[in-house]
């Protein structure tokens, strides 16, 4: 009878916390529901980086009202993660068929304010910070092959767009030897691929005193035997040396980074409280490049922050050019209630900034293009995802540069067969978001 079922928004550490979010309700009998109709419990684990996810998810939530006036009263819905953090009661308030509202600190309540709500009573329960790491609680993966690994929570950088240090709090690092044994026994189980998480994982340790930092953690990290290992997310400002050489001199830290540069122009960069130059980015990217040749790269680029001219936006155009990223994510400035930037009044009319982005995403396209025909050639130990969401006869893959490839299942051949396995792919064409490929000599 208790059916569940979660809606993820936004970030990584989002999707960590609903596979274990799902583990907790599995440990407490309910079984994973297909649908909202089929569920008794839907869950929503919201995001408040951007706007319109905010917005999407309230929409969404919203209309649930009508799973309830029509015939169902009794499912419950609850809202966790950021935007639970941020409003808590006052979700209870604008939403009044929303039944349970928990933060990002307090997922381990999720059961029993389920329970509480079931007898009647709606509950929203909010924590201000917690030492206590979701790591700790049970899962269920959405693969079994890979593991989302928090390292840190939280974040002290106060960016001056970001509503992430007031909803994840102030930056708390992992315990070390917890990290290091939970990679451990994920090796056991026969994990292939971790990601390491954190808003800015590079400041890793910088919390515990005495303790080792990040490029420490990776080889301790690399020595428990895990074929693959990734990482997100690096401030620049903080991406260490030792970590460049960590990533040149371990093979089993894939050749791929994601460096978030947000802006071009200096003058963008110091008021959104970024604390680099576009030379010290350029610069790190030079050490990067000679260090691990051929590593990709991808970024996360924000158009129109309040104070933004048609040359301070050229210069974004100038610096992704140059460093020519295998991939970006782009996105339109949005004010965020609480944030340092919401009080900024210069403010980029919206056609503008909608010209500028659509630019922007029109280099950032060719430029994927041109990084996948680079890769056309080329045999890689690619991790097979599974069969793709289109297609049941052609298989997901991801390169160690983290890029996608199509590849068609062998005739006479089942997907499954192989569903998580390490396999050589031979990469035969290119598109802008995907590459297609085939089984080299040595695949199973
Ligand atoms: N408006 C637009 N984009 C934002 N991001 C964070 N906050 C905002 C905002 N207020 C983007 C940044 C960040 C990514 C996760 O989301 O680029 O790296
Ligand atoms: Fe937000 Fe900046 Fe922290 Fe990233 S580093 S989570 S953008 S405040």
């Amino acid at each position: 009878m208790n059916r569940y079922i979660i809606h993820t928004f936004g970030c990584q550490m989002n999707k960590h916390d609903s596979e274990r979010m799902a583990g907790l309700l599995e440990s407490h009998g309910y079984t994973a529901a297909r649908s909202d109709d089929e569920a008794d419990v839907i869950v929503f684990n919201t995001c408040a980086v951007r706007e319109t996810a905010d917005d999407r998810m309230y929409g969404q939530v919203a209309s649930l009202k009508a799973i309830k006036t029509g015939g169902r009263p009794d499912v419950i819905i609850a809202v966790g993660g950021c935007v639970g953090q941020r409003d808590g009661e006052e979700m209870l308030r604008r939403l009044p068929h929303v039944d349970v509202v928990f933060g990002t600190h307090n997922i381990a309540d999720l059961p029993s304010l389920i329970e509480a709500a079931a007898a009647g009573r709606p509950t929203a329960r909010v924590l201000d910070g917690t030492e206590a790491f979701a790591s700790d609680l049970p899962t269920v993966r959405e693969h079994p092959w890979h593991a989302w690994v928090p390292i840190t929570v939280g974040c002290d950088n106060h960016c001056a767009y970001c509503i992430v240090p007031a909803v994840r709090g102030p930056e708390r690092s992992r315990v070390f030897e917890d990290i290091v044994a939970e990679v451990s026994g994920l090796v056991a189980e026969g994990v292939l691929e971790v990601t390491l998480l954190g808003q800015n994982v590079n400041s890793y340790g910088r919390d515990r005193y005495g303790q080792p930092r990040f490029a420490e953690l990776l080889r301790a990290v690399a020595h428990t035997g895990i074929p693959r290992i990734r990482f997100a997310t690096s401030h620049p400002k903080d991406l260490s040396d030792d970590t460049i050489d960590a990533l040149a001199s371990v093979p089993s830290l894939m050749p791929y980074l994601h460096l978030p540069v947000q802006h071009g122009s200096n003058a963008i960069l110091a008021a959104m409280n970024r604390r680099y130059t576009r030379e010290n980015y350029f610069e790190r990217i030079d050490r990067l490049r000679g260090a691990v040749p051929g590593i990709a790269l991808s970024t996360d680029i924000i158009v129109g922050f309040p104070g933004e001219t048609d040359e301070d936006f050229e210069q974004t155009m100038g610096l992704v050019n140059r460093v020519g990223f295998d991939h970006a994510f782009t996105f339109i400035y949005s004010p965020r209630e609480g944030t340092p930037a919401a009080s900024l009044t210069e403010t980029v009319p919206r056609e503008v900034s909608q010209m500028r982005f659509d630019r922007l995403a029109e280099l950032v396209r060719d430029l994927s293009f041109a990084s996948n025909r680079r890769a056309v050639g080329r045999v890689d130990q690619c991790l097979i995802e599974g069969a793709s969401r289109r297609d049941p006869r052609v298989l997901s893959a991801r390169t160690p540069h983290n890029r996608l490839v199509h590849v068609p299942v062998p005739v006479d051949r089942s997907a499954s067969l192989y569903a998580g396995s390490i396999q050589p792919i031979r990469i035969t064409g290119a598109h802008p978001w995907f590459l297609t490929g085939e089984f080299a000599s040595g695949a199973v």
